[in-house]
């Protein structure tokens, strides 16, 4: 007996956080996850390991196996698998991809094959498939394209009890954009805050230690209540002379990539600041010193 496209066989190609993570959550909610498969052997038998009773195959026995492909791999290599799965004989069925910055367009050779095809991004991260599984449920999840591939993304937002956001293909790099700095770019700013700390004589286990509560409490009000209505400090007061001091004690103590982000963000304060109501006078010397503190390190 055949089986329907919509409910076929799901293979996952790739064996790193994100496969292994998605691979094990949707063979626990029940879903016919079947292989894996990667560019080794080794890395999918263990990606099948964790997943859980599932085969560890090679990318040409995946089409064989599945007619649904969900391919978690580094973004670069997505126009190499597709084509390795449209030469094995993928030529129908439905494809996903979990990059964030692109659209359906990068399996564009399995499109032209048959297959429906559409992107499936975590608004998530993903630092290992145990923290994957942990942290998967409930996230957003940015999806583009259309037809079956688009139906099966919204199926497995709504199986992880997430939220499904639309993105159309052109603005896909913004919306990845904002993801990076909501993630990466807070781990940037965490490691700037504890090297400034280093400099000030606290070590680093010590200062994460210290600074949870203040970014907990940060993240949650400007969340919560809005990053207008969260803002404080020194750029939201207006208070130029600290700000001044900052700058002074930072030239010599700490990298450039650090004073730069200072900088970047004081800059970015400064306008939700002036949205707050800052009076321009005060506004206009800080953005003189902040744009200053960038000019006499170059
Ligand atoms: N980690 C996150 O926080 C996160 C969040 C959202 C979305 N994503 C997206 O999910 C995807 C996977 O990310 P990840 O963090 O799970 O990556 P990862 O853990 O680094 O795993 C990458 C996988 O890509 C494969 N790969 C690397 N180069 C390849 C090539 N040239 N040809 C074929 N396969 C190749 C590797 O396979 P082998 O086993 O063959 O070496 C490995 O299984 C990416 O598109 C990423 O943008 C990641």
């Amino acid at each position: 007996m055949g089986v329907s496209f919509d409910q076929g066989p799901i293979g996952i190609a790739g064996a790193g956080r994100v496969a292994q993570a998605l691979g094990r959550l949707l063979r626990e909610r029940g879903e016919p996850v079947v292989a894996v498969a990667s560019r080794t052997l080794d890395h999918a038998r263990a990606a099948a390991a964790f997943i859980g009773n599932v085969d560890a195959v090679s990318y040409s026995s995946l089409t064989v196996r599945a007619t649904r492909v969900l391919i978690a791999i580094s973004d670069d290599a997505l126009p190499l698998v597709a084509a390795t799965l449209a030469e094995s004989g993928m030529n129908h069925g439905a494809a996903l991809h979990t990059c964030g910055a692109r659209g359906p367009e990068a399996l564009a050779v399995l499109a032209a094959n048959g297959v429906s095809c559409a992107s499936l991004h975590p608004l998530q991260t993903v630092a290992s498939p145990e923290q994957g599984v942990a942290a998967l449920p409930g996230c957003a999840f940015g999806i583009t394209g259309e037809g079956p591939a688009a139906d099966w993304a919204e199926r497995i937002a709504a199986l992880l009890g997430g939220r499904a956001l639309r993105i159309s293909p052109e603005k896909r790099p913004l919306y990845h954009a904002a993801a990076v700095m909501a993630g990466n770019y807070v781990v940037a700013l965490i490691d700037a805050a504890a090297m400034l700390m280093g400099a000030a004589g606290i070590q680093e286990e010590e200062a994460l230690a210290a600074l949870a509560p203040l970014v907990t409490a940060s993240c949650a009000n400007a969340l919560g209540l809005g990053p207008m209505r969260a803002l404080t400090g020194p750029v939201e007061r207006g208070d130029v002379e600290t700000v001044s001091m900052h700058r002074d004690a930072m030239a010599a103590a700490v990298s450039p990539s650090v004073r730069e982000l200072y900088r970047a963000a004081g800059l970015h304060a400064l306008e939700i600041a002036r949205r707050r109501g800052l009076s321009e006078a005060n506004a206009r010397r800080l953005e003189e010193l902040l744009r200053k503190s960038v000019d006499y390190h170059v």
